[in-house]
């Protein structure tokens, strides 16, 4: 709390002081995603600003940390200038494309040039342009046409990856030259930086499954969901949402700025702006295009969607000599990924029965090759949105693979129509248990509300199993399946009674099998709390709130009498998951399977050792373990864990060690940047026997 009875210029100090800090945390957050506060403190400096503030109106100025609520209602968009051409980028669909582009542009290169290249992601997003004066971010634009954009700077002051303020010279104290020891040359007076702003997979799917609780409309993808974002009217809108940037150009600057693209992205970096990971300079095309043919296959491991790679000349002056075919520079190519959309006939529609008893419709598809994988089944989402779609049995429709998520249709192809086509209804009844279903007041879902359903038991047993649960291998949806139909489980402690002979007598089992399964089964009783308790299927309780959870009460048996307000001591429970615990814990039935799962004999207090053995040669040491390592992480995990160490996540600067096996990715990187030691597994096991 700020005590405003200080002097005013105590008070301005602190003003600034918890400016630099804010924006110091949101860098950090934003741009290395790496923080070094809890979202709790980074509330509290807030707060605390936001009181000055209201002390002193005086003093609040447009790139204040607390201006990004938003709140400004604009009439319409006006219309802003560029100050270059924001270009667009041609095609290319193979590394002949690629090769076709260079060899066009080869004869325009001066001879003995030695040209160089940089791959870098091609963010599916919409494209900003931030001007900034003086180091201070005072307009941001759409493309518009590419010559005149449109002001959204009210919208975009209230995305936090947007740095408000650039450090403007060197030498410069507090947050921007904290930020790295690099930030030594001074930021042109005017500089504009163009980036792409986009919503990432995981919060895309978040939100989406909010808006999906609430019976609103569904975004189709993150791009539209970002647009429609930035290009509302209503800032304070714009605040509430999860909306990401990635920068890569510089469209104008009064100043000194970096002779090529892959050192552009770093200074860009360096002065607060986010920017790609994934960029790299080649010295030969060849090399270039391997790295880029390289992301097809791995563009699902990119926390965003991209539609391809660019390949650019990364001599910045040179790319722009080369000047520009209409509105794409010759300097630079799209490399486009296969595309992940296809059309294909909805032949049925399904119904899968949620653990909670929701029922989620999906479609049955005449099978599709989309992107490289086949579908046959796709998502509809909810009963409503089939609707509002109009998609009927029988349609064309189009499915869409994006990133992770689960298939979806977006839609029929209302002139492909033959007439026959079918009207999609609501069930009336559960297709699984003949009960009637219902809709709650208020809500979009449909449920079935018997709490024996046969349905609602495969998913729970299916979330049971799953990697981040128990992690039973070989308990696909199919045995599931098998297992009820047979009677043999009823609720998924039944699991730890099954015997051979029962497994033997499946269609399908062999000894081998069976053996196999059992096996699994068993193996499962060991796994640590945490996993219990997330695998119990708890609502809005995952990995993480499981691993408070375990951490916090040490056995499931305080975990089961635990009330709301023991709940809401811990940091990440707040009062809706803390009511939705106790809600579930306090019913018999769960009271009675948790006792027989105790029964079963697994392990149902948390390792003292969990969170680092005060005595054990690794005691106070952090560990994160990355990459394909002999032994499977868990494996790796609770060697170090046996010996006091404790495992986290995330590389961030607390880690002491890196546990690297091969194909490490962007953790590894991260530690090298952080100068944190990295051990390979043989190093490990010397560290552990010493
Ligand atoms: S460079 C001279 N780099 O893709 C600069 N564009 O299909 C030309 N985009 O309009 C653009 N990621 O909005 C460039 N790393 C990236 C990009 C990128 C996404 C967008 C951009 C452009 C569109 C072209």
């Amino acid at each position: 709390m700020p005590d405003l009875k200080q002097r005013p210029s105590d008070l301005r100090a602190r003003l600034t002081d918890l400016r630099e800090q804010l924006n110091f945390h949101n860098y950090r957050y934003h741009v290395l995603d790496d923080p070094v506060i809890s979202d709790v403190e980074y509330d509290r400096l807030l707060n605390e600003l936001k009181q000055i503030e209201a002390e002193h109106p005086e003093w609040i100025t447009p790139d204040s940390p607390t201006q990004r609520v938003g709140g400004q209602v604009s009439e319409r968009f006006a219309k802003v200038p560029h100050p270059a051409p924001i270009l667009s980028l041609a095609n290319a669909f193979n590394g002949n494309d690629v090769r076709d582009w260079f060899a066009r542009i080869a004869k325009l290169i001066p001879t003995g040039h030695k040209v160089q290249f940089t791959v870098e992601p091609k963010i599916d997003g919409l494209t900003v342009v931030l001007h900034y004066r003086d180091g201070v971010f005072v307009q941001g634009a759409t493309r518009g046409n590419g010559l005149i954009g449109e002001d959204i700077t009210p919208n975009l002051r209230t995305v936090k990856a947007v740095p408000l303020k650039i450090p403007v010279a060197a030498g410069k104290s507090g947050a921007a030259a904290r930020r790295s020891s690099k930030s030594t040359s001074a930021v042109p007076s005017t500089l504009v930086v163009r980036g792409e702003a986009f919503i990432e997979l995981q919060d895309f799917a978040v939100m989406n499954a909010q808006i999906e609780k609430e019976g609103g409309k569904l975004f189709a993808n993150p791009r539209n969901a970002a647009a429609g974002f930035l290009r509302q009217l209503n800032s304070r809108v714009t605040a509430t949402r999860p909306i990401s940037l990635l920068c890569y150009q510089i469209v104008a600057a009064e100043g000194e700025t970096p002779p090529s693209q892959i050192e552009l992205l770093n200074y860009l970096n360096t002065i607060g702006f986010p920017t790609t990971e994934i960029a790299k300079r080649f010295d030969s095309l060849d090399e270039a295009i391997t790295y880029a043919e390289s992301w097809s296959a791995k563009r699902d491991t990119l926390s965003f969607e991209a539609d391809g790679v660019v390949i650019k000349i990364d001599d910045l002056d040179l790319q722009r000599d080369l000047g520009v075919v209409g509105k794409d520079p010759r300097g630079a190519i799209a490399l486009k990924f296969p595309a992940r959309e296809a059309t294909t006939q909805l032949l049925d529609v399904g119904v899968n029965i949620g653990r909670t008893g929701i029922m989620a419709p999906y479609a049955i598809l005449e099978p599709v090759n989309v992107g490289g994988v086949t579908i046959e089944r796709a998502t509809l989402h909810n009963f409503d949105d089939i609707a509002r779609k109009d998609i009927r049995s029988g349609d064309r429709v189009i499915v869409k693979r994006s990133g992770d998520v689960i298939p979806y249709v977006t839609g029929p192809v209302v002139s492909a129509r033959t007439g026959r086509e079918q009207i999609i209804a609501p069930p009336k009844k559960c297709p699984f248990c003949d009960t009637p279903t219902l809709r709650r007041e208020g809500e979009v879902a449909i449920y079935c509300p018997n709490r024996d359903c046969p349905g609602r038991l495969d998913r729970a047993v299916q979330f049971f199993v799953s990697k981040g649960a128990m992690d039973i291998d070989g308990l696909g949806e199919k045995i599931a399946s098998q297992l009820i139909e047979a009677k043999l489980i009823e609720d998924v402690a039944d699991l730890y009674l099954i015997t051979r002979d029962q497994l033997l007598g499946l269609e399908g089992f062999g000894e081998k099998k069976a053996d196999k399964l059992l096996a699994s089964i068993a193996a499962s009783k060991s796994r640590p709390l945490d996993r219990l308790i997330a695998a119990l299927g708890i609502p809005h309780v995952g990995s993480v709130a499981a691993e408070a959870l375990a951490g916090h009460f040490g056995s499931i048996d305080k975990f089961m009498r635990a009330n709301e307000d023991a709940l809401t001591q811990i940091e990440g429970i707040g009062p809706t998951i803390a009511a939705g615990i106790v809600e579930w814990t306090q019913r018999p039935e769960h009271e009675e399977l948790v006792a027989r799962l105790k029964k079963a004999g697994l392990t149902t207090k948390a390792a003292q050792v969990e969170t680092g053995r005060s005595g054990g040669k690794l005691a106070g040491q952090t560990f994160v373990i990355t990459g394909t390592l002999s032994q499977s992480r868990d494996e790796i995990a609770a060697l170090i864990k046996a010996a006091g160490g404790k495992v986290t996540g995330s590389v961030s600067q607390k880690t002491d060690y890196v546990v690297a096996g091969d194909a490490p990715g962007s953790k590894l990187a991260k530690a090298q940047q952080l100068g944190i030691t990295v051990l390979n597994e043989a190093a490990l096991h010397r560290l552990l026997a010493n």
